[in-house]
């Protein structure tokens, strides 16, 4: 069986608000990669992608704060540790993570030679001013980047090379997790698929061990990662194979995400463009039940008062969250799609 490179059990996260009103954007979420494959999660905007990433870096600070779960990175649990320990140890060799709109938030006066020197010195206080920029050059050589980006300032490249200098950067390390949060949605297409290309480069190299690929639209994810999860309202909705999660979504909220938004290289389906009606619930103060009930057009009196585990069907590693029947649903969807 393949190695665990992430093993994430229960992971249960939340802010604390300064008017005692927590939002529990995280809550009881469980995950795994193995080695070599890459993990997607998707979900509308507000649903807990970004503190989930932040999460899994085992990384706390106000007004984050982790509340129960494990987060094990190739066996090493790191949930619980000190954040300076996690500076030193974890972060940028054991976890990488690129946050939203990283690449806008470079400091525009510093080179990027500079940066890479931060994230090898952070580990290796008395590396050497020369064995970094040796080790940057043969990195950035081996990702077909400019070695002359090195000695540019971040404001003088453009927002594509800028992103994949910003990627280059952070895994100059060699991370087990790289965690990516919407890498390429503030790139245009061209940009973007660049972006996707380098990033599965890098793992075939295996510069990245594995990867999470964080993004608001499911069916982008169908050519970049192995699994997909659908995050709904801090909590895992569905997960399977990208060309499941894409081609057969089960729950009512994947199925949504799927119809939202159309495959764009994929000319052939002929699902409609359906906007999901409504907004994801305020996470400080979720619904006792079914969190997407509000919104669910297939609800059952009851979806609003049964809150129910993730549970596993068919095929191994498919699982969903939802009071109805796969058979069920399937039917339904079918129905639906023959209308
Ligand atoms: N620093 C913060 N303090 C309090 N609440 C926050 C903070 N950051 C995000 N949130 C809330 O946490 C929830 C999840 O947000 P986020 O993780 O950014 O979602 P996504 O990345 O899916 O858009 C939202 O309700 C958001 O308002
Ligand atoms: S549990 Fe009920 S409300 Fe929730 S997704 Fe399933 S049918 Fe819809
Ligand atoms: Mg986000």
């Amino acid at each position: 069986m393949a190695k665990k490179m992430l093993e994430v059990k229960g992971l249960t996260t939340k802010y604390v608000t300064r008017f005692h009103e927590d939002v529990y954007a995280v809550d009881h979420v469980s995950l795994d990669i193995e080695e070599g494959k890459s993990l997607g999660i998707a979900g509308e905007s507000g649903c807990g992608k970004s503190t989930l990433a932040l999460s899994l870096m085992g990384y706390y600070f106000p007004p984050l704060h982790y509340m129960s779960g494990d987060i094990i990175v190739d066996g090493k649990n790191i949930s619980g540790l000190d954040p300076d320990t996690v500076r030193k140890t974890v972060l940028g060799s054991d976890v990488a993570y690129i946050p939203q709109a990283a690449m806008n938030a470079l400091n525009p006066t510093r080179k990027i030679l500079a940066f890479i020197q931060d994230v090898i010195r952070a580990h290796d206080p008395k590396a050497n001013k020369k064995d970094i920029k040796d080790m940057a050059i043969k990195r950035f050589e081996e990702l077909h980047l400019p070695r002359e980006a090195l000695d540019k300032h971040a404001v003088e490249l453009s927002g594509g090379m800028k992103q994949r200098v910003v990627i280059a950067v952070s895994t100059i390390l060699s991370p087990k997790v790289l965690i990516a949060d919407e890498p390429s949605s503030a790139l245009d297409v061209t940009s973007q698929k660049v972006v996707i290309k380098m990033l599965r480069e890098m793992m075939d190299k295996g510069f990245i061990k594995s990867m999470i690929f964080i993004t608001h639209e499911l069916p982008l994810l169908y050519n970049v990662t192995d699994d997909i999860m659908v995050m709904y309202a801090g909590q895992i909705v569905e997960r399977g194979s990208a060309k499941e999660m894409v081609f057969d979504p089960v729950h009512p909220y994947s199925r949504g995400l799927m119809r939202s938004i159309l495959v764009p290289e994929d000319g052939t389906r002929s699902n409609k463009l359906v906007a999901i009606p409504g907004t994801p619930p305020n996470l400080k103060r979720p619904p006792a039940g079914c969190r997407f009930a509000e919104r669910c057009k297939y609800a059952m009196p009851s979806c609003k008062y049964n809150s129910l585990p993730i549970m596993e069907f068919g095929e191994e590693g498919r699982s969903y969250r939802c009071a109805h029947s796969v058979e069920h649903l399937r039917e339904v969807y079918a129905n639906e799609d023959r209308e």
